[in-house]
């Protein structure tokens, strides 16, 4: 699928739009294919392509059913809502995911639960300081009834064998597995694991469609029949039921098919500017293993806003700000070309500095906590 099918909205130029993976536009073929989509009911259950696009989900994830959704905060919060049952109970999950920070509370709102998060030492929770953090005082504790694992996590990949033992422990404290997979596409693409390897070790899994994957809209969630049956009626509960959506079954069908293939190129091209970055004296605050880039810009003298302004003008969005930390995110619709200006863009940006006589301060030996604390600052206000 060409990326640039669409090459200019309303008359504007085409905006690479490094924002998110949200950003995706999308394109004429998508609303061709829309055309001869089946036009039933979900509700009913009456809509074929909403169906098989279920099916095939559920398939790949090695699960017995799937659920269209509007969105992943709807299925992460319907799949954790379906494996909590009676307060007083809590959710162990890392300190930076999702459902715990941008999620407007829903675990509490949905569920009644409380929300135990786990500041891990590393790009990702271990599963020792998982143990460490279970919670089984039947007295005074709100106990551990689900693990939330999410994957990848600011574009990193948590490794299989770490989620196999947390599954370990969670199994042997009688503790549900849900996982936030909005990118376990790029986890799956990336490490060549196909999904349903993933799949075995969790309950539910919430997969996005419109992130990476490029749909217009979607996410599914994955599980047993018996949980998807529920799953279908709290989602009704929350107005969530929907009607004619075959047209964004076939979109987003047509996006497994034709994106996800694609997706380790576009790390290719991340890791491509991160490194071109890094080599201007710019910090990397995280692994890029997908399509994430936290910077900091501050050895550099460049400040957020003046390096968003430059690349406005190649018709390239970052989120701007005064300090010296972003996140940049790369798609399918991210060209080559447009890196490789990002890249000259940078390049001019610090060599002016220097040539003004910049100096950067001596280099500290960041503590990897320290990175990651810097990389929270890099998040927009909101996250997408
Ligand atoms: C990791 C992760 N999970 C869940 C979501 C929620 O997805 P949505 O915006 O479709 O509600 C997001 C949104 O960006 C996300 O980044």
């Amino acid at each position: 699928m060409s990326p640039l099918s669409t090459d200019r909205i309303n008359d504007a130029p085409f905006i690479y739009d490094m924002t998110s993976d949200t950003a995706t536009i999308p394109t004429d073929e998508m609303f061709d294919i829309m055309k001869a989509a089946t036009r039933g009911d979900d509700v009913y259950q009456t809509d074929n392509d909403v169906k098989e696009l279920e099916n095939y989900v559920a398939q790949l994830l090695g699960h017995e059913a799937a659920l269209f959704c509007t969105s992943g905060t709807l299925s992460n919060q319907l799949g954790l809502r379906c494996l909590l049952f009676q307060p007083p109970h809590s959710v162990l999950c890392d300190s930076r995911s999702h459902v715990f920070n941008y999620e407007c509370g829903g675990i509490a709102y949905h569920s009644q639960a409380n929300v135990v998060p786990v500041f891990a030492k590393g790009n990702y929770m271990t599963a020792q300081e998982v143990e460490g953090r279970i919670n089984k005082d039947t007295l005074c504790g709100a106990i551990t009834k689900v693990i939330s694992l999410e994957n990848t996590l600011n574009g990193t990949i948590m490794p299989i064998d770490e989620i196999k033992k947390i599954h370990d422990v969670a199994r042997a404290n009688n503790i549900k597995m849900h996982m936030d997979g909005a990118r376990l596409w790029n986890a799956s693409e990336e490490t060549k694991t196909p999904l349903h390897e993933y799949g075995q070790y969790f309950d539910t899994i919430s997969i996005c469609l419109s992130k990476g994957v490029g749909a217009p809209v979607g996410s599914m969630l994955v599980g047993s029949k018996e949980l998807i049956t529920r799953a279908r009626h709290i989602r009704k509960l929350m107005g969530g039921g929907w009607r004619q959506v075959g047209m964004l079954a076939v979109a987003a069908r047509h996006c497994i098919n034709n994106v996800v293939p694609t997706l380790r190129d576009t790390h290719v091209l991340a890791k491509k500017l991160a490194h071109h970055l890094e080599s201007l004296g710019v910090q990397i605050l995280l692994p890029v293993d997908t399509n994430m880039i936290f910077i900091d810009t501050s050895r550099t003298g460049l400040v957020i806003s003046d390096l968003s302004e430059a690349l406005k003008r190649k018709n390239i969005k970052i989120f701007s700000s005064p300090g010296t930390t972003a996140r940049i995110v790369l798609h399918y619709q991210i060209t080559p070309e447009a890196i490789e200006d990002f890249m000259q863009v940078a390049s001019d940006l610090v060599h002016a500095k220097q040539k003004s006589g910049f100096v950067p301060p001596p280099l500290e030996n960041t503590a990897v906590d320290t990175l990651q604390q810097t990389a929270e600052s890099a998040y927009p206000s909101t996250t997408v």
